[in-house]
């Protein structure tokens, strides 16, 4: 009888366990500039992560908002970026124009009018406050999905941008 050659290996390797069980683990997942159990010194954050741990509310709420500043200048920069983030996080629902016909925005709630005098003549903090912990009724928050700097940068957008 002839084994063909594809047997032949298979057998090859069940009746020698030294082969397919002989390799070492795997560890270069251990060797990587992580934080070990022990270590004295945790690892610096890197730039544009989110801590786990999240941020200090620094808003207690929605009347409050008024009060707090943008700490982030208004520049071609800041418009760029908010508009960035704005067309990636917001226009699904609040459409590109801002006007609430995004493709979301048109099978659910309708979503706020954000040219509207409404939302235009709104504290900068107020609609970071929305961005950071939702809107009056139904729409999401997101501070646990966009750094507090960039829901700036959007602010500036819906502000400063949209609709100009
Ligand atoms: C899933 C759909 C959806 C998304 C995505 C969404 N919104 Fe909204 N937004 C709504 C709806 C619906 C309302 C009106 C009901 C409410 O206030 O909850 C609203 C209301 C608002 C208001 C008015 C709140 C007020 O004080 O009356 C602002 C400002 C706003 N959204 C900004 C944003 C920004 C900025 C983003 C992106 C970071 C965003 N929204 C993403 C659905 C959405």
């Amino acid at each position: 009888m002839r084994i063909r050659p594809v047997v032949f290996y298979c057998l090859l390797i069940l009746i020698s366990p030294g082969h397919s069980w002989g390799w070492p683990w795997t560890t270069d997942m251990f060797f990587q500039p992580s934080h070990k159990a022990q270590e004295d010194k945790a690892l610096e954050i890197p730039h544009g992560t989110t801590s786990t741990r999240g941020r200090p509310i620094l808003i207690e709420d929605r009347a409050q908002s008024d009060e707090v500043r943008n700490p982030i200048s208004l520049n071609k920069e800041s418009l760029e970026r908010g508009k960035w983030l704005y067309t990636t996080y917001c226009a699904v629902c609040h459409g590109e124009k801002g006007v609430g016909d995004g493709v979301v925005g048109k099978k659910y709630v309708p979503p706020t009018d954000l040219t509207s005098e409404y939302v235009q003549k709104k504290s900068e903090g107020n609609i970071y406050y929305a961005i950071t912990y939702g809107g009056l009724a139904i729409m999401p928050y997101y501070r646990d999905s966009i750094l507090p700097e960039d829901r700036w940068h959007i602010v500036n957008y819906i502000k400063y941008g949209l609709g100009k």
